[in-house]
């Protein structure tokens, strides 16, 4: 468990320590969300660069593990600098997940992740995800034969309850932490809100406030000041990132710097964040090719945003198909200095 401490006569400065396992110890840790098609490699790697003190690949079906599929075993490969990671895997049979957890293990993450959590119609309405919300007793079941199953330790993701009638989170934490999980992060909404509306903090400091093992609070961060509230408010064990990092992977070592000190700094001048979404480009063509160019081009308005003619910038990049000929349009457009 972590605990919550003062250090010197401001209330700024804290120290909270996020513990999984016997190997993983973090002050004021900040972690990055598990996104499909958003957290691969190059995004993690970015993250990592940037401050995320975790990262988790996107969630693998286990039946596909099982199958050995192609997508999902590129979606399980992580690289050496992104440790601490975690696989995340979600399903609902127990056989199946067990296994695919273990083949998971094979590949030497940190961690596992179960997601417990996905409202997606075709994964919580089948009784995966957020579905097993509905099937407790089977959401023990299986978190408990993959816990004894493997050596690694295994943590689970969730939502605070199936809808507004029934929040279930503060007994979802007991029953998760009973099957002997090292750690649970919440995202404050139900199954129900899908995105809607807003993280309800207050659950989640409820779920904290009664739970024995570390709590990561998850909803709507998307400043250094916000995740400071809801960090001292709840008092979880650690705090994690997701849409909040879309074009923006410096949000995790802002929001460290402000949790560890006190100061907010600024956000990066441009140049900083070209060179950071140009290194971004160069590891998404590192790892998937030529597709690496495309599947980058969604990230583009992120980075650019608010950028002086960002569209047209935008319009005259994505037609490129080199990294040499985008870095150099980018540079030339916005009158930097080139990057590496
Ligand atoms: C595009 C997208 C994909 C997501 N995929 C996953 C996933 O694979 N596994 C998971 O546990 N949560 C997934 N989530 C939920 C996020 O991990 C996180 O709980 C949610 O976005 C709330 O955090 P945020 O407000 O910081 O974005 C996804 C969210 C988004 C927006």
């Amino acid at each position: 468990m972590g605990s919550l401490f003062l250090i010197g006569a401001a209330d700024h400065y804290f120290c909270k320590m996020l513990k999984i396992g016997e190997k993983i110890q973090i002050e004021n840790a900040v972690v990055l969300a598990p996104m499909e098609d958003v957290t691969d490699q190059p995004f993690r790697r970015i993250c990592r660069e940037n401050g995320a003190d975790i990262v988790y690949t996107e969630f693998v079906p286990s039946e596909a593990i099982i199958r050995d599929a192609g997508k999902s075993a590129k979606k399980m490969q992580f690289s050496e600098e992104e440790r601490p990671v975690s696989i995340q895997i979600y399903g609902n049979q127990v056989e199946v997940m067990v296994e695919a957890a273990k083949r998971a293990e094979a590949l030497g993450p940190d961690f596992l992740d179960i997601n417990y959590g996905c409202p997606a119609k075709k994964i919580a309405g089948r009784g995966a995800g957020s579905g097993l919300l509905c099937y407790p007793d089977l959401m023990e079941t299986i978190t408990r034969q993959i816990v004894d199953s493997l050596k690694i330790p295994v943590t689970a993701k969730t939502r605070i309850g199936w809808d507004a009638a029934s929040i279930s989170i503060v007994e979802t934490t007991r029953r998760l932490e009973q099957q002997g999980i090292k750690a649970l992060t919440i995202h404050g909404r139900t199954k129900a809100q899908m995105f809607e509306g807003q993280a309800d903090w207050d659950w989640i400091g409820k779920a904290k406030a009664s739970a024995g093992i570390p709590i990561i609070g998850n909803g709507d961060i998307t400043t250094p000041e916000f995740a400071r509230e809801v960090f001292l408010k709840t008092g979880v064990d650690g705090l994690m990132i997701g849409r909040g990092a879309y074009g923006n992977p410096w949000i995790f070592s802002r929001t460290k710097h402000y949790l560890n000190t006190g100061i907010l700094l600024p956000e990066p001048e441009l140049e900083e964040k070209v060179t950071v979404m140009l290194r971004h480009l160069r590891y998404a063509i590192e790892f998937k090719g030529q597709h690496g160019l495309v599947s980058f081009r969604k990230h583009y308005p992120n980075y650019l945003k608010g950028f002086p003619n960002a569209a047209k910038l935008r319009a005259s990049i994505v037609i490129l198909n080199t990294y040499d000929s985008i870095a150099q349009t980018v540079t030339d457009f916005l009158g930097i200095k080139s990057v590496a």
